[in-house]
């Protein structure tokens, strides 16, 4: 039985470490070229392999990232289980940049950076926090966590998933209906879906128009859910005040890219939230452990539904 760590070397060594002091009993390897495929169980790295059908034995991928569209599932074998990333790590990263984003639309710095570059000193009429509705699409591990992160600041919260959901101090929403009621309340809405068919292309011209006027958006899920050509005619126009985005499609933009200058936007080059090795491997050791002991994994995929 083995382990196969394919990604850097940096990150490698974290992990290569840890497995020592915890799974001894588990060879670890990360050169593809040194291992006996027949001997590999579990696999982790950032895409799948061109020749994964070599690693007859395989039992779980591990995908080093919180999302797994990345992975094309047709060429996982239906035994493999797949599990994406679910570590601390992560979620804190995602809470700090989540809440970065929130703070800056709330307290109008894109407009604030647009006057300083424009020698211009000039109040702007400040709404207070609980005035400002926030409303987070994705209710998963990272939704609740920015959730949980913001509820100190007095905003009033709302949260959208695709099966009902209850969080103390969260007005939670499913379904089409409860996406119109969340979009028309939220003055900064936070994208957090995984990439699937349902939510490519979700942020575009329709769902903009049902955003209050002067609304804003924070977006840290994937690029392909966004019309870019949408946000900036609902930037230009006016309805929608301002956007803070980590993700876009293609990454990096080419150049004269509008994103890359525009007033309005400040934009990251996806790093919202990145895997820290050192909680990844425990979080990956904690799933070996579950699936010796004949239990599912935690952040197992369900293939069906694309996350
Ligand atoms: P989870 O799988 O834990 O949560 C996904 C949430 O989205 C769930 O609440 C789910 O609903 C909801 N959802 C999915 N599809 C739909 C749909 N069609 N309609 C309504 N709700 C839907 O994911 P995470 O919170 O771990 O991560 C979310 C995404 O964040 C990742 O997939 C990745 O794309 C992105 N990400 C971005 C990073 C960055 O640096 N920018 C870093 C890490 C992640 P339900 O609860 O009913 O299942
Ligand atoms: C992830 C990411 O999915 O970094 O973890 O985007």
């Amino acid at each position: 039985m083995t382990f196969l760590f394919n990604s850097d070397a940096r990150r490698g060594a974290i992990f290569a470490e840890a497995f020592g002091k915890e799974l001894p009993d588990l060879p670890f390897v990360m050169d593809p070229a040194t291992v006996d495929p027949d001997a590999v169980r579990y696999l982790i790295t950032w895409t799948v392999p061109e020749n994964l059908d070599r690693y007859r034995n395989l039992e779980i991928l591990f995908s080093l990232g919180a999302g797994v569209d990345q992975f094309r599932f047709d060429a996982v074998p239906a035994t493999v289980k797949i599990v994406r990333m679910i570590e601390e790590g992560i979620v804190r990263m995602m809470q700090e940049y989540v809440t970065l984003g929130v703070l800056a639309l709330h307290r109008n710095l894109p407009a604030y950076l647009a006057q300083q570059r424009a020698g211009e000193w000039r109040d702007i009429a400040q709404l207070q926090a609980g005035s400002r509705r926030i409303g987070v699409l994705g209710l998963g591990q990272l939704g609740q966590a920015v959730l949980d992160r913001l509820g100190p600041f007095g905003f009033p919260l709302s949260g959208w998933s695709r099966s009902p959901r209850q969080i103390e101090g969260v007005r939670c929403h499913h379904g089409e209906l409860g996406l119109k009621e969340m979009i028309a309340a939220s003055d900064i809405l936070v994208a957090l879906l995984p990439l699937t068919e349902e939510t490519r292309g979700f942020l575009n011209a329709d769902l903009f128009a049902k955003l209050p006027e002067g609304a804003a958006l924070v977006h840290t899920g994937r690029g392909p859910q966004l019309d870019h050509q949408a946000l900036v005619a609902a930037l230009d126009r006016g309805h929608l005040s301002a956007a803070m985005i980590d993700v876009t499609d293609p990454e990096p933009l080419p150049a004269g890219h509008p994103f890359w200058s525009h007033p309005k936007i400040i934009l990251t080059p996806h790093v919202a939230s990145v895997t820290q090795p050192a909680t990844a491997a425990r979080a990956v050791i904690d799933n070996i452990r579950r699936h010796r002991a004949g239990l599912d994994p935690i952040g197992l995929v369900d293939r069906s539904r694309g996350y």
